[in-house]
This record gives C-alpha cells, structure tokens and sequence, in this order.
C-alpha cells in the first residue's frame, strides 16, 4: 500500500501539453487532476514541487513526442521538492524528505515537472542535502546528468585539454565546471553573446573563451593549443555547424561527445573524428529510461545526482540561474530557450 501525506488537492495548476506539433501545445490551467496515491506504481513518489529548471527537451518533446506519452499530460523533467507519497515497495524515501533529480521522459499518469505534484521514479531522484535550495538543486537534472553522463567516459587529469563549444548553455557551462572539478590543464569553450563571454571569464574563471560569432573555431582552439588540438571536445551545442568544426580541433586518440542521435555511423561527424583516430563517445540520458541501460539508472543518475550536490556544497559546482519565473510564464520561458533567447545557463520556475 502507498504511504501518504493527509488531505492532498485532487486539483493542481499545471502547464497542461494538450497537442504534439509545432504551434499550441501547452494550456496553462488550474484544473489539472493531481494522481492519487493508490495509483502511484510500486517504486514511484509524488514529490509536491518547489522548483523545476526547464530544459529545451521540454519544448521538443511536445512537438515530437518521441517517448509516446499520452496526453493531456506535462513535460518537464528537473525537479526538486518534498515527498507527499510514496509507493508500497519505495525505502529510499519517505513522506516529508526533500528530494531532487530527473522524471521520466514518458511522463503518462501523473509524471512531468511543469505542475504542482509531480510522479517521479524514486530510483532517479536524490536526498536533498539541507544546504542547497530548491532552485540550486533543480538544476541538477537533464542538462547537468548530459554533462556528466558524456564526461563520465573520458579520462581528465591535469595533462587534459578540454574544448566545450557552447559553454553559455545549460549543459555547457555545467561541462566546463566539471572538466575544471577534475583538473584539467585546459578548458577552452565559446559563446557568442557579449554578457556569456563575460560569464564564463569572471565567474568561472575560463580563460580561454571563443566567440563562435566572429572568430574562426578551429583557428583558434588550434592557436590556443600550439598547433596540437585537444584531448577532449564536449560538444554540447546540438548543431551539426559546430560539429563541423570541433570535429577537426580533436587530437588522434582523443575523445569527441556529441549529445542524442548524433554521431551515428556513417555521418559526417563520425567520418570526420575516424578520420582524426579519435574516439566518438555518446551523451545520451533518454537511453537510461527507454533502453537496456535503465538498469544503469541507479548508479548512473542517482550516483551523479549526489555528485552533484556534494559539488555544490563544496562550492565547487554553480549552476547559473538567469531568470527564476511562476509556472504561469513557463510557455514563454520555453518559447525563448527554442529560439535562442533564454540566456546563460538555466531559467528555474518557482512553484513553492
Ligand atoms: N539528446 C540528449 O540527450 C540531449 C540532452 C541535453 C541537451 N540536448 C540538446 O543539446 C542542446 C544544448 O542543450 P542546453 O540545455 O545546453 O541548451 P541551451 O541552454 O539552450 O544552450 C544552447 C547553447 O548553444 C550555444 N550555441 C548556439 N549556437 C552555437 C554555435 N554555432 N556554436 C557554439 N555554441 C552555440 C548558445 O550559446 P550562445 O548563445 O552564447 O551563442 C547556447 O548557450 C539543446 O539542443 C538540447 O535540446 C540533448
């Protein structure tokens, strides 16, 4: 049997995804029905949010709906809040424990973070240490466990030149904290907005950030290394553009990670680093849900998440926050991260 708090709304505010396509997906509403404990599967929880980081993955999934959910349902899947239920066979948690982490991509019955009681999977979420807010700890999700899940594969010791381009966004500017966490001798990334580059020098001390805008990439990763390359390219911008160019800046033998389905066999990414005697190396957190991997889960998420946080508490690992927002304004929060505009870093809703 679930465990649960008392008196729990059958109702809630929710940016409900009603369609699949590229126009209207979302509906802001008041009315969304709150699942009932009883209904939780036997390892799930039904975390009352306090915050949510919101991803570009949120907007994407509603205009492809590549993990097949059905609607009307909530994308969203960085949270951090208090538990209100748990499932009959969940140890880990218990009504009233702070917790953090990643909701399943297939947000059918009741998951998805852009509501006010969310489904999680308690296998994916973490212990909330007293020390880190809700918002800090809502960042740790999709675009820091794609960063992590990528440089996880790699060796980076105080020999390791890093190049990250796209060191403003959310995975970027976590993987350029990570490289630094673990020592590397350099970490070079790029940034095109005047208010990024300075982000990444004052704040966290990159001193070598291109600006992919008006300067040549590879020219300068090339200067910037005496010729030699790099050890490691995390390329976290997502754009076959950019992988044009970080492609060429790895050394023989060196490692280049791409996020998602890129870098398949046969692509021009993938012809040009087995070309250069690198290794090709996959980011990739949805294989930890829908694939043989999600076995992995425990260790690979849940062990990142408590990394994470000791991290942060350390002081060793900030995430940046840019702007914090009410659910009522996440439609257009997610409407200026898919064209560009949603600043350095990350945009947290605050809910509670
Ligand atoms: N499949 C997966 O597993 C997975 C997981 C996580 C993320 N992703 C995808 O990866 C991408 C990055 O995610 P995110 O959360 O970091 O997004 P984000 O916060 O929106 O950041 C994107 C960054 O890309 C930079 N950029 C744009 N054009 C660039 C270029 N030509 N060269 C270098 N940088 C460029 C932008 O920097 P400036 O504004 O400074 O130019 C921006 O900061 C998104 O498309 C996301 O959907 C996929």
């Amino acid at each position: 049997m679930a465990t649960a708090q008392e008196n729990l709304p059958t109702i809630q505010s929710a940016l409900q995804w009603v369609r699949v396509g590229n126009a209207k997906q979302f509906e802001f509403t008041k009315s969304a029905p709150v699942i009932k404990p009883s209904e939780l599967g036997a390892n799930q929880v039904l975390i009352e949010n306090h915050a949510v980081s919101l991803n570009p993955v949120d907007y994407k999934m509603a205009t492809v709906n590549f993990a097949n959910v059905k609607l009307p349902a909530v994308t969203g899947y960085d949270v951090s809040g208090r538990v209100v239920a748990v499932g009959k066979d969940v140890q880990s948690f218990k009504v009233g424990d702070e917790v953090f982490g990643l909701l399943n991509l297939d947000s059918s019955n009741g998951g998805g973070a852009l509501q006010q009681y969310s489904v999680g999977e308690a296998e994916a979420l973490a212990k909330k240490p007293a020390g880190i807010s809700h918002e800090d700890a809502s960042t740790l999700g999709v675009a820091f466990l794609s960063a992590m899940d990528g440089l996880r594969q790699v060796n980076i010791d105080s020999t390791t030149s890093v190049f990250i381009p796209g060191g403003s966004g959310g995975v970027g500017h976590f993987s350029v904290q990570i490289a630094q966490i673990r020592g590397a001798k350099q970490v070079i990334t790029s940034a095109s907005k005047d208010d990024g580059i300075k982000i990444l020098k004052e704040q966290y001390k990159a001193n070598d950030v291109i600006n992919h805008g008006k300067e040549n990439v590879v020219d300068r990763v090339l200067e910037l290394t005496e010729g030699r390359g790099v050890n490691v390219v995390y390329d976290s911008t997502y754009l076959p553009s950019s992988f044009e160019k970080s492609t060429r800046v790895v050394k023989e033998g060196g490692s280049w990670i791409v996020l998602g389905h890129f870098g398949q066999e046969g692509s021009a990414e993938a012809n040009i680093v087995a070309e250069r005697k690198a290794n090709l190396v996959h980011a990739d957190i949805a294989r930890y849900w829908f694939g043989p991997e999600r076995a992995q889960l425990k260790t690979l998420v849940h062990d990142a998440l408590l990394q994470g946080a000791k991290w942060m508490e350390d002081g060793k690992l900030k995430p940046y926050i840019n702007k914090i927002i009410k659910l009522e304004d996440a439609e257009n929060a997610l409407h200026d991260i898919m064209q560009g505009k949603g600043g350095f870093g990350k945009i947290v809703v605050k809910i509670l």
